[in-house]
């Protein structure tokens, strides 16, 4: 039978048998499954594990630090944090399609994890080598990308369809049969706090698949701004819960006319998208207050420049996925 113990003490079990007296690092992203995945493998192997945080320039406003304080905080894992963000962005110049933006960042991923396993090797030498990498990766995840076929059905996860074919490293994925909904109770089951467990989820490759159109530094900035207002007034208004993740989505290949002051303005669209959903793999899009839709459209055109226009995605999955790339 399906229990939370169950599946805890099997995986600690599972991960035992497979890491043996080796050694394994974890990336970690500030999201629910790296957390989870992070703390299940500390259980089984305890300071053979260091947890690997890589700061690619594409995350959320305020994100960094709320992971190095909160996660830290509630495990005391080893935690090494990687400031990875002008190789990301370099790596990302030029580059407008959705599958190669995902493709580089899964790739870019792997390549600070074998930079930070020579580190960790270097600062311990005569020790266990790093062999493993774990990945909070889900079932959904595996499934919409091909069963890590090397062909996406419908985008290839950055841990998933994204990994590079010379990788290195033994993966370690204890969640890789469950569903978001199983991997917060396993992760409660953990002791972990509600702040992580009931976290939204957050794509691996951040902000940098939410924006249609090549990424770069000025924009991914402008979008922090956008999100963090639409973050803060879904929190305010009392809606964290009632939906399972907003996207805030810069076109940034798109201009439309406006008119601010007396003055005519040709800026970008900002896309807000509120589903509701069970497990990701269909969703529906979230009937919000319109005050609320209104105070985050006010704020955003008022207080980002260059956004003239904030528009609201009314697509359910399918035939829409909940990201726009
Ligand atoms: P889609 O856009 O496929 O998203 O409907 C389904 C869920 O997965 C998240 N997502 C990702 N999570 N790595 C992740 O860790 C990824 O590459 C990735 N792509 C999408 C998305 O935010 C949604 O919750």
């Amino acid at each position: 039978t399906w229990t939370t113990t169950n599946v805890v003490d099997e995986q600690i079990a599972l991960i035992r048998e497979q890491v043996g007296s080796s050694r394994a690092i974890c990336g970690l992203s500030g999201g629910v499954d790296s957390a989870v995945a992070a703390a299940l493998v500390q259980k089984a192997i305890g300071s053979q594990l260091t947890c690997v945080y890589v700061d690619h320039g594409l995350m959320r406003k305020g994100e960094t630090e709320q992971v190095e304080k909160d996660f830290v905080a509630a495990t005391g894992v080893e935690l090494k944090v990687v400031d990875a963000a002008d190789r990301f962005l370099a790596a990302l110049a030029g580059v407008s399609d959705p599958e190669q933006k995902r493709k580089i960042i899964g790739r870019e991923f792997i390549r600070v994890f074998e930079q930070a396993q020579a580190e960790i090797v270097a600062e311990a030498p005569g020790d266990q080598p790093v062999e493993f990498l774990v990945q909070g990766t889900l079932y959904p995840d595996v499934v919409e990308s091909g069963g890590g076929t090397g062909t996406a059905n419908i985008k290839s996860h950055h841990n998933v369809g994204g990994l590079p074919e010379d990788l290195e490293f033994r993966l370690v994925e204890p969640l890789r049969k469950l569903f978001k909904d199983e991997v917060r109770m396993v992760g409660q089951e953990l002791g972990l706090p509600e702040e992580i467990v009931q976290r939204q989820p957050f794509p691996g490759p951040g902000l940098g698949i939410r924006i249609v159109g090549e990424v770069t530094k000025e924009r991914l900035d402008l979008l922090r701004e956008a999100d963090a207002i639409a973050r803060e007034e879904l929190t305010a208004a009392g809606l964290d819960r009632d939906i399972w993740q907003c996207p805030v989505v810069l076109l940034a290949d798109v201009r439309s006319v406006g008119v601010q002051g007396d003055g005519r303005t040709y800026g970008h669209p900002i896309v807000l998208r509120p589903v509701s959903s069970e497990d990701a793999m269909t969703a529906d899009w979230s009937r919000l207050p319109y005050e609320v839709l209104a105070k985050i459209s006010t704020r955003i055109t008022n207080e980002v420049a260059d956004v003239n226009r904030v528009v609201l995605d009314v697509t359910s999955k399918p035939p829409g996925t909940i990201e726009w790339e």
